[in-house]
């Protein structure tokens, strides 16, 4: 069985939080040359949605696996390097560890991974996102394998009309659960809704018995305590012959859905699709980004990536998403726009409202005048 990971990292931005520098991309590409050649990994690939590096990989060792997760590790403190070197933003930001011990969980660095038998054909897609958390792959994984609306071969294909199971995480109290869809949709919903807790972790074919799809889920945020740049979440997942067909996973894309992340990590703004050419978010740090690479593997061989998004038929989605901006932009410091005061809980907003804490009065008092 091989293990398809995908591990992502901010290590400094081009400029400011726009995107990877060229440099730092090759020092990646040349160390997962160097691990496919060494025989560490089957195949790999490089690439980048805005500030974010993605190391793509096939290999033997499994999910969470040491010699997989050390080398990201080591990879990321390369390009970590070249950002320091260069000046780059935010060098080394998502390594918020001093020294690597076992694997990435609660180290910074993202990761979905997907252990499988490999179909005689496997179509896969791997989406890398920025400017956005974990949650955001809620609602279009939602529609790719729960909503008939989406995925018609939910109701016509015989493979896919008993259902998936869906594994959510709560984020906040570190526990998980799962449902089985169409049968708890209901259910699903009244968690998945609330994206900035609950996000979907992986989902499994019920009448295949093989899993589908898998995201990266850690919070930095809440691994540090305080706001240190957003997710920036990727995701894998499989296609066809059974599953949702490629058209059926790339079509919730088609409409801009609102995310939370953009500017400060601070607000909603709707998610563009985009060929790799265009992720690079650039107005009010966004509008977040989304690319989705398409790759068909064959024996652990990444055939491949098709830039899947960078294609007409999401132009309309594109300009959605401009005119969404244009009128969440003119809410200013206002909610929606503005994340919920629950979700700034990280950001320094916190420490402002400390400094004014002694200037509220109780209305049951008398009003006391102001201080010249
Ligand atoms: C980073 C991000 C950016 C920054 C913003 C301010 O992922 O989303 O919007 O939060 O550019 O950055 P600082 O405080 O470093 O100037
Ligand atoms: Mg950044
Ligand atoms: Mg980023």
């Amino acid at each position: 069985m091989n293990t398809l990971s995908i591990i992502k990292a901010d290590t400094g931005g081009f400029v400011g939080h726009s995107e990877v520098h060229p440099e730092a991309l090759q020092v990646a590409r040349d160390a997962v040359s160097a691990a496919v050649a060494d025989g560490l990994l089957i195949d790999g690939t490089v690439s980048r949605c805005g500030d974010d590096i993605s190391l793509i990989m096939t290999h033997r060792h499994g999910a969470d696996a040491e010699p997989v997760h050390s080398f990201a590790w080591d990879t990321f403190q390369k390009t970590t390097a070249v950002a320091e070197r260069l000046g780059l933003y935010g060098a080394g930001q998502d390594l918020l560890s001093d020294a690597f011990s076992g694997n990435l969980r609660g180290m910074g660095p993202g990761y979905a991974e997907l252990e499988f038998d490999e179909r005689p054909s496997e179509p896969v897609i791997c989406f890398l996102a920025d400017k956005t958390e974990p949650g955001a792959w809620n609602l279009p994984l939602y529609k790719m394998f729960a909503d008939p609306f989406n995925t018609p071969g939910l109701v016509i294909d015989e493979k896919m009309h008993v259902g998936f199971r869906f594994e959510v995480y709560d984020l906040y109290e570190e526990r998980r659960v799962t449902f089985e869809t169409p049968r708890e949709t209901y259910d699903l919903l009244m968690y998945i809704g609330a994206p900035a807790r609950y996000v979907v972790h992986r989902i499994d074919s019920i009448r295949l018995g093989i899993p589908c799809a898998a995201t990266s889920t850690q919070r930095l945020s809440l691994i540090a305590g305080k706001y240190v740049g957003k997710d920036d979440p990727v995701m894998i997942v499989r296609c066809q012959s059974g599953l949702p067909a490629v058209g059926e996973v790339l079509e919730p894309f088609a409409m801009a859905y609102a995310v939370a992340g953009c500017m400060r990590g601070s607000h909603h703004a709707p998610i563009m699709p985009v060929g790799l050419a265009q992720a690079t978010p650039a107005r009010f740090d966004g509008p977040p980004r989304v690319v989705a690479l398409g790759f068909q593997i064959k024996n652990g061989a990444l055939i491949g990536p098709r830039d899947m998004f960078d294609d007409p038929s999401f132009d309309r989605a594109r300009s959605q998403a401009n005119e969404v901006m244009d009128y969440l932009r003119r809410h200013g410091p206002f909610e929606p726009h503005r994340l919920a005061l629950e979700d700034l809980e990280y950001t320094t907003m916190h420490q402002l409202e400390a400094n004014l804490a002694d200037r509220w009065q109780p209305l049951t008092e008398p009003r006391v005048p102001a201080a010249r």
